[in-house]
């Protein structure tokens, strides 16, 4: 029993330890190996990974496209300022948001929770009409800002999920999303690209994959609260 716990135990933390090395291990990687492309079952990871996040509401209101192409690829290159990841890159994914999350858009999420999970309409109606009321009030900045939020924590997920998985990636903000939604059709699809994840395999002659990570100490960036504020110091 005791030794049955121990192993339990050990592997816990032999796990934990893989996920802090896999974290330590990723960086945001300036050069692929433009030799080296990802498999599909990789590629099908990080798609279901994405469609994983979770999101506020679990309305998703994110899609995630996926470049394979050279030629395109090095297209972006000069609306992702110059950042030659995506060139080199075995697949870019961008992250983008819905342009229109309406009455429509939060009619269609309750029909699927309802079809996938037999919830009766009866109980699943008052929180949909509360949530349209509730995204009607609100200006479409508002909207959009919140959908933003939600491609963000999307790549946080990608990001782990590439460390865990041996699979190299750039976050990037640094790029004209105009420029991607008129060159990649986004627009016409009701999208607006957000972010973008050049994935593949380290090129052994980038450089920044040996820079040792700059990181806050812990102490400075987790706070243990023992007390409320009014109890004073
Ligand atoms: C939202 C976001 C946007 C970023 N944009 C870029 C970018 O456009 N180009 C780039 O080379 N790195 C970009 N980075 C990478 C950061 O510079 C990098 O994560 C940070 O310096 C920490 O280094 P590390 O990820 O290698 O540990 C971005 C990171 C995040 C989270």
């Amino acid at each position: 029993m005791v030794k049955g716990l121990l192993k339990f135990t050990r592997s816990k933390v032999k796990q934990r330890m893989k996920t802090i090395d896999a974290l330590e291990w990723r960086y945001a990687t300036k050069k692929f190996d433009d030799n080296k492309i990802l498999s599909d079952s990789k590629v099908e990871i990080l798609k279901k990974s994405f469609n994983l996040t979770a999101t506020s509401y679990g309305l998703q209101p994110i899609k995630l496209a996926i470049v394979k192409d050279k030629k395109i690829q090095s297209q972006l290159v000069e609306y992702t300022m110059n950042q030659k990841q995506v060139a080199s890159a075995s697949h870019v994914l961008i992250l983008c948001i819905e342009r229109k999350v309406d009455k429509l858009f939060i009619e269609n999420y309750f029909s699927h929770v309802h079809k996938i999970r037999s919830t009766p309409k009866e109980i699943l109606n008052p929180f949909k009409d509360f949530l349209i009321g509730d995204f009607e009030k609100k200006p479409p900045e508002e909207i959009y800002d919140w959908a933003i939020n939600q491609a963000y924590l999307a790549m946080g997920t990608l990001l782990t999920v590439c460390a865990t998985e041996g699979i190299d990636a750039c976050p990037m903000e640094g790029f004209e999303p105009e420029k991607y939604d008129e060159l990649l059709g986004l627009k016409e699809l009701n999208l607006k690209s957000v972010l973008v994840l050049p994935v593949g395999y380290r090129a052994v002659e980038d450089t920044f994959k040996d820079f040792k990570k700059v990181r806050k100490p812990l102490d400075d960036v987790i706070i243990e609260i023992k007390k409320t504020a009014s109890q004073g110091n």
